[in-house]
C-alpha cells in the first residue's frame, strides 16, 4: 500500500498551548462571575473560539449582547497571545521534533488540522512550519470539530484519500471528527478519555512512525 499522509492537530499535540488556552478562558469566565474547572475544560478542546465562548456562557449561565459577545472574544485572544507570546522551538512538545524528522526521512506527509486562527503564528514561533506540506486553520474552515470539514480539506490539499490519512488529536472532538472523516487516529493522552481513538500514545518521546503504523495497521 502507498504511504499514509498524517494529519496533526496543533494545541496539545505539537505545543502545550492547551494549558494557555484554559487559563485565558478560566480568566474570563473569572471575570464574567464564575469559573471553569480542568473537567469542563476537556469539552473545549478543538473547539473554535466562539463555540467555546458559546459553551462557557452557557456554563456559568451568563447572558451577552451580541457586541459584548465579540469583544469578550476578542480580550480572551489578547491575553492568549499573550501567553503564547514567548514561545519559541523550546516550547514545541517532546519528541515532536525528532518524530517530523523521522517522517521526512520515511517520505511521510504532513497536514495540519487545526482549530486555532493563531496556527500559522505559533508554527512560526516554534520553527515548524516548514515541516508541514498542507495547512488547515480556523482561518479556513467554517465548522468546528467534531464536524469532520478541517480533516477532509486537509486531504483534498494533499490530493489523498480520507483512508490514507492517520490523524494525531489530543481532543474528543478531534478524534470524533477523524472517524466522522474516515481517518484512523492516534489520539494524545489518556486512553481512558480518549476511548474512540484508534490508538492512543502518552506523547511522542520515543515514538517513531515506524511504531506508529506497525500498530495502527494492527487494529
Ligand atoms: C483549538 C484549541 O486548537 O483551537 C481550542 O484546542 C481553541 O482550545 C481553538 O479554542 C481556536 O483557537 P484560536 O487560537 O483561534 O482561538
Ligand atoms: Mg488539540
Amino acid at each position: 500500500m502507498s504511504q499514509p499522509v498524517f494529519l496533526f492537530d496543533l494545541d496539545g499535540v505539537i505545543v502545550d498551548t492547551a494549558v494557555y488556552h484554559y487559563q485565558a478562558w478560566k480568566r474570563l469566565a473569572q471575570e464574567l462571575g464564575f469559573d471553569i474547572d480542568e473537567e469542563f475544560n476537556e469539552q473545549l478542546k478543538g473547539i473554535s473560539r466562539v463555540d467555546s465562548l458559546h459553551r462557557i456562557l452557557e456554563h456559568g449561565q451568563v447572558v451577552l449582547t451580541e457586541a459584548d459577545f465579540d469583544r469578550w472574544a476578542t480580550q480572551k485572544n489578547t491575553w492568549y497571545l499573550e501567553l503564547i507570546e514567548e514561545m519559541t522551538p523550546q516550547h514545541l512538545l517532546p519528541g515532536v521534533a525528532d518524530f517530523f524528522a523521522n517522517c521526512r526521512t520515511n517520505g511521510i506527509r504532513c497536514g495540519l488540522g487545526s482549530a486555532s486562527k493563531n496556527a500559522p503564528k505559533i508554527l512560526e514561533k516554534v520553527g515548524l512550519l516548514e515541516a508541514f506540506d498542507a495547512l488547515v486553520d480556523g482561518n479556513s474552515v467554517s465548522k468546528s470539530k467534531p464536524d469532520p470539514e478541517v480533516f477532509l480539506k486537509g486531504a483534498e490539499l494533499l490530493g489523498v484519500e480520507p483512508a490514507r490519512c492517520i490523524v494525531f488529536e489530543d481532543a474528543l472532538a478531534g478524534i470524533e471528527a477523524a472517524e466522522a472523516a474516515g481517518m484512523k487516529s492516534v489520539g494524545i493522552g489518556d486512553p481512558t478519555v480518549l476511548t474512540q481513538a484508534t490508538m492512543v500514545i502518552p506523547g511522542f518521546l520515543n515514538v517513531t512512525v515506524n511504531d506508529i503504523l506497525t500498530k495502527i495497521n494492527n487494529q
